[in-house]
This record gives C-alpha cells, sequence and structure tokens, in this order.
C-alpha cells in the first residue's frame, strides 16, 4: 500500500498544470515562453494573472492531495513521503517528458498538509528573500534550507538528510536562474520584460 500511493502521489505530481493551461487555452508551450519553465511563476509572466492563481491553486493542491492520501487510505504513514513523491512527479513529470516546474507551489501543497509550521516559516522566509532581494528564486532556493534548518534544530520530521539532498535539487533545479543572475539577465519580480534563456 506504502508503494502504490508513493506511486499515485507521483503521478498525481506530473500532472503539467502550467503546460495544459498554456495548450488549451492560449495554444502556446509554455515550456518554449519566459523563463520557460512550466510553473505559476512563469505563467504569470507570460499568459497572465488568472491563468497564475490557477496554475499556483492546482499545483498547490496536487502536493496537498498527495499528503492526505495516507489520511484517505487509512495508512499509518508520515504524509510528507508522498506529498514529496508529488514534488518529484511535478519536478520530472512522467506526462510531459520529464520537463517539469521547479517545485516551489507543490510542496507548499505538501506542507499544508503535512507539516503547517513548517510551510509557515519556510514561506515567510520565501517572501522576506523575495522581498529583499526582488528575485523570486532566491526565495525558492531558501524554501529547501529554510526546512532543513528547521528540521535539524526541531526533530519534528527527521527528515534532515531528505531536506539537504531537496535544497540541492532546488539549487539545481533553478541553475539558469543562477545563471542568467550572475549574467545580469535575470528579471526580477517587478520586471515586466519576458527573458529569453
Ligand atoms: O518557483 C519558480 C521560481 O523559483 C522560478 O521561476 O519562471 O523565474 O524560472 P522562473
Amino acid at each position: 500500500m506504502f508503494l502504490l500511493l508513493l506511486l499515485v502521489s507521483y503521478l498525481i505530481g506530473s500532472i503539467p498544470t502550467a503546460l495544459i493551461v498554456g495548450k488549451l487555452f492560449f495554444g502556446v508551450d509554455i515550456r518554449e515562453l519566459g523563463s520557460k519553465n512550466p510553473g505559476a511563476t512563469n505563467t504569470l509572466r507570460v499568459l497572465g494573472k488568472k491563468s497564475a492563481v490557477f496554475v499556483l491553486l492546482i499545483d498547490l493542491g496536487k502536493g496537498s492531495l498527495a499528503a492526505s492520501l495516507p489520511l484517505i487510505f487509512h495508512l499509518n504513514a508520515e504524509p510528507m513521503y508522498f506529498g514529496l513523491a508529488a514534488v518529484v512527479g511535478h519536478c520530472f513529470p512522467i506526462f510531459a517528458g520529464f520537463r517539469g516546474g521547479k517545485a516551489i507551489a507543490t510542496t507548499a501543497g505538501a506542507l499544508l498538509v503535512a507539516h503547517l509550521p513548517l510551510l509557515v516559516i519556510a514561506y515567510l522566509i520565501f517572501f522576506l528573500v523575495i522581498f529583499l532581494t526582488k528575485y523570486v528564486f532566491w526565495g525558492s532556493i531558501s524554501v529547501g534550507f529554510s526546512m532543513f534548518i528547521y528540521d535539524f534544530y526541531s526533530a519534528k520530521l527527521d527528515f534532515e538528510l531528505i531536506f539537504l539532498l531537496f535544497s540541492f535539487l532546488l539549487i539545481y533545479l533553478h541553475r539558469s536562474n543562477i545563471r542568467n543572475f550572475i549574467l545580469g539577465i535575470e528579471p526580477k519580480i517587478n520586471d515586466k520584460n519576458l527573458k529569453n534563456d
């Protein structure tokens, strides 16, 4: 049952929301536009606010639904395992050639169900970092390290190693943002220009 629900979680996470919205309502492949990332931030950048809110809510919902599976199926297991399986699906979706998003919305959805205090702390830091730097990707990268440091000191989830690996996965997923930042072409949050990397 544990492995089956992990697989279901991965499949839920694999639903490529931004890609579907782009193709269905705009006839475009979001992976060819803006930052080319099929996530809420790039949806806002290239498809507008309404689509971005929709993508954000569905991507959040994927993490929350996956983390709820043990409760729904009366399995005595840590919900975060399933939330993280959905995050892996979101980042490496089987339904979209394994070219997925950068984890932030789906991780928030997973934490909403699995560990609310960690959601509050990690995403307060996320918004604070964006406010201070004006770059979304620095906020996103901070999420993994906040999760690791929180768990390291509180030992609430016992996920230190997983969260540390997740932190490095976030750096890997944001490598084009880091490269663009070094080149001086990464757009700030209030930047209206599309980037073409
Ligand atoms: O959450 C996604 C964000 O960290 C980066 O998105 O589109 O600027 O690459 P984007």
